[in-house]
């Protein structure tokens, strides 16, 4: 027998071949970087923990892309091109904050940016936001040291930018590795324990503190009983994936199980006011951060869909977040608690259950009752991640907590990275909605602590940020669909600075990701890719389910059309179709009063049919197909129209991809043109499926033909 060696080609570059590096490879770079035991220096003070690890880093990529590009690595005094030098000369302003309300998460990651000449320095108080900054000028590329003079402040707009991996170490029977994971196995995980090789996790750090994101918790927030001994006896192998994570600055979190208490310490109870379990968990925290000195937090997922949580005492949501707050306090942790709390053993038949108002009746009447390093974290919808529902009314109702928004990168009901879809548009109208109407404030500003009538604790804390379920895996192209990379990249990109266009942070991605050896982008994949991706989430909503209503996907792992797949389930999620309309009434003048969790204007403008936006009517209304929406058609006509031009335009997408095929080689990789033509070929066929069942059952629930005749079945 022949024994064969197979060898895994390495992962790919994603936004950081070497080629993205070209244009600052080439120059002459100087660090300065104070010697870290040294007392005046401030690195030390904001961040004791990584300043060694990231300032070796910072050290070996300048190293790498001078090295590969033909630049030097010089002396501060020497007049280099660019210099990267950690010092407190900061100005007094940071994001619109006074330095008092900078706290030190920002501290963490601001800096500044000076171009004088066409030399450029970069100036951070932490090494780990002098990694910040040298991506930004990696991200400039030529331009970087071409433009006009110039002196910016850079600092995120949220202090915490957390991805959330779904990860199980144990293949869970029904999720798998990684629940909701269309991109393979985990990074973190294989074989029912940490990876013993965590290279490739540095790797991730390095692509993720390039987009700016600084936190990762690292398993699936139902924690199971395997993954519940993270927290204990399976510590030192947590220690070794932050250990992995660190060189990057990338801090860790870990979800926890509110039942530890019982499950993991022996304890009878979990009771969040048992001083035995506020011990345990004081224990737990004490010997998590003795082990991993710069660990972020945990994350909670309580009461909700199964998982253990503060109701079986009669304690509410408050009482168990905060008796984890008192646990992490004194290593400045933070709980991030979910707000993903409803009823998931519902009677279809009661049409007074309403899932979309759980979140808030649970949490809103607990606002001020949070501790200051308690985060409420909440879906950007009051339904779960759907291509198109309301902003969630959780975030408008609660100006005493520190809200974290929350956004799913892995597209679970977005085309699970088989189709195209490009969510930053989705997210940038979920990041901007104003809540209190025009001219007042963004769901952004609310989650950066600046919403209206917020407390003073919560601006001082910035708020509680932004958190995403991570879209990342062992596959080579990490995300399943190469083109699902600029998902994730956008989504660090948003972190840092929510008012980005979408289509300019799209094409920061091509220009990194596409990026020939001489850092140049051939203009024909550039407007391709525009082509196929700036749309995209509009073309996947033109063809799945119409008018915000949500779900009709196939039960269980959640792809492809089942329009009557949750009608009659537990979970909430129905449509009401009969044969004179469909749609959920959520008025307060006559269906569940959901509306009213919102303040004027929206409360009113959803209350009303004719002020409800189309693309939310079915989630607010329940209608007859023959209603005429502001757009001039009817709703079932809007159904036909949309679904049949939804199909042509992934038609057009496939063309668009194919005319790249005359390229001279190399302009796209040969393996990435293979994933995303197999991916495209999918896309089609399953975007045809959708088009048929909706149009479908749409007709013959309504007996209504296509004004136009096309083919429906
Ligand atoms: C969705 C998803 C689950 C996940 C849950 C959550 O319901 O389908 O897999 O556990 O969201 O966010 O907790």
């Amino acid at each position: 027998m022949s024994s064969e060696i197979v060898v895994e080609p390495a992962p790919h570059d994603v936004w950081l071949p070497d080629g993205a590096l070209a244009a600052v490879g080439r120059r002459r770079i100087a660090l300065a970087l104070p010697d870290l035991s040294g007392p005046a220096q401030r690195i030390p003070r904001a961040h004791p923990d990584n300043s060694a690890e990231v300032t070796a880093t910072l050290r070996a990529e300048v190293g790498r892309a001078t090295a590969e590009h033909g630049g030097a690595v010089v002396d501060p005094d020497d007049s280099p091109d660019l210099l990267l030098e950690a010092s407190s000369v900061l100005d007094r302003s940071s994001n619109g904050r006074n330095e008092d309300q900078v706290s030190t998460l920002d501290v963490e990651s601001r800096f500044r940016f000076v171009r004088d000449g066409g030399r450029v320095t970069v100036t951070a108080d932490t090494a780990t936001a002098l990694l910040h900054g040298w991506f930004h000028v990696v991200r400039l590329g030529e331009t970087a040291f071409t433009g006009p003079d110039a002196d910016e402040r850079h600092a995120p707009a949220f202090a915490l930018r957390v991805l959330d991996h779904w990860d199980n170490v144990d293949v869970h029977p029904v999720m798998g590795q990684v629940e909701r994971g269309y991109s393979g196995g985990s990074i973190f995980y294989a074989d029912g324990r940490v990876r013993e090789d965590l290279s490739r996790v540095t790797t991730y750090a390095r692509l993720l503190a390039a987009t700016g994101i600084d936190r990762v918790c690292i398993n699936n927030v139902n924690v199971h009983a395997r993954e519940a001994r993270l927290l204990t006896d399976d510590l030192p192998e947590v220690a070794r994936i932050a250990a992995a994570l660190r060189p990057y600055g990338v801090r860790t979190h870990l979800a926890v199980s509110f039942a530890a208490p019982m499950t993991l310490g022996g304890l009878a109870t979990s009771d969040p006011l048992d001083d035995d379990v506020r011990a345990w968990w004081r224990a737990a925290a004490d010997r998590v951060w003795a082990t991993i000195p710069d660990f972020g937090g945990f994350v909670v997922k309580a009461d909700s869909e199964g998982q253990p949580g503060p109701f079986a005492y009669g304690r509410d949501h408050a009482d168990g977040a905060n008796l984890l707050a008192e646990a992490v306090a004194p290593h400045g942790g933070v709980v991030h608690w979910r707000a993903f709390v409803y009823d998931h053993t519902q009677d279809w038949r009661d049409r007074t259950t309403d899932r979309a108002r759980a979140a808030y009746d649970h949490f809103a009447p607990l606002d001020g009752r949070f501790a200051e390093n308690v985060i409420v974290q909440v879906k950007h919808g009051p339904i779960d991640f759907q291509t198109r529902e309301a902003i969630s009314p959780v975030l408008a109702g609660m100006p005493a907590t520190r809200l974290a928004l929350e956004l799913q990168v892995t597209q679970e009901y977005t085309g699970q990275q088989r189709h195209a879809c490009y969510l930053a548009p989705w997210w940038s109208e979920n990041l901007g909605f104003r809540p209190w109407g025009e001219g007042g404030a963004a769901v952004r500003d609310v989650v950066a602590g600046r919403g209206p009538g917020a407390s003073a604790a919560v601006t001082a804390a910035g708020g509680g940020g932004i958190a995403a379920v991570s879209n990342v895996g062992d596959d080579r192209f990490w995300t399943g669909h190469p083109l699902a990379q600029a998902n994730l990249y956008a989504f660090g990109r948003l972190a840092w600075d929510p008012t980005l266009d979408p289509a300019a942070v799209l094409d920061e991605w091509i220009s990194l990701t596409f990026a020939g050896p001489d850092g140049a982008v051939h203009p024909r994949v550039r407007e391709v890719l525009h082509a196929v991706l700036d749309e995209s989430w509009r073309t996947y909503e033109s063809y799945t389910a119409p008018l915000g209503v949500g779900f009709m996907v196939r039960p269980g792992h959640h792809y492809g059309p089942d329009v009557d797949g949750y009608e009659y389930t537990p979970w909430g999620t129905y449509h009401f179709a009969d044969r004179d309309g469909i749609g959920v009434d959520r008025t307060r003048a006559t269906g569940t009063g959901f509306t009213g969790q919102y303040p004027a204007p929206w409360r009113d403008l959803y209350e009303d049919r004719a002020t409800c936006p189309d693309e939310l009517l079915l989630f607010f209304h329940h209608v007859p197909y023959s209603h005429v929406l502001h757009s001039g058609v009817t709703v079932v006509q809007h159904v036909y129209d949309t679904h049949f031009a939804g199909v042509e335009r992934v038609r057009a997408t496939v063309a668009a991809w194919e005319s790249l095929a005359d390229l001279a080689p190399g302009a796209v990789p040969t393996d990435v043109d293979a994933r995303v033509r197999e991916r495209l070929a999918e896309q089609l066929r399953s975007a045809v499926e959708w088009r048929d069942q909706l149009n479908t059952y749409f007709l013959r629930k309504s007996g209504v033909a296509d004004a136009r005749g096309r083919t429906i079945y």
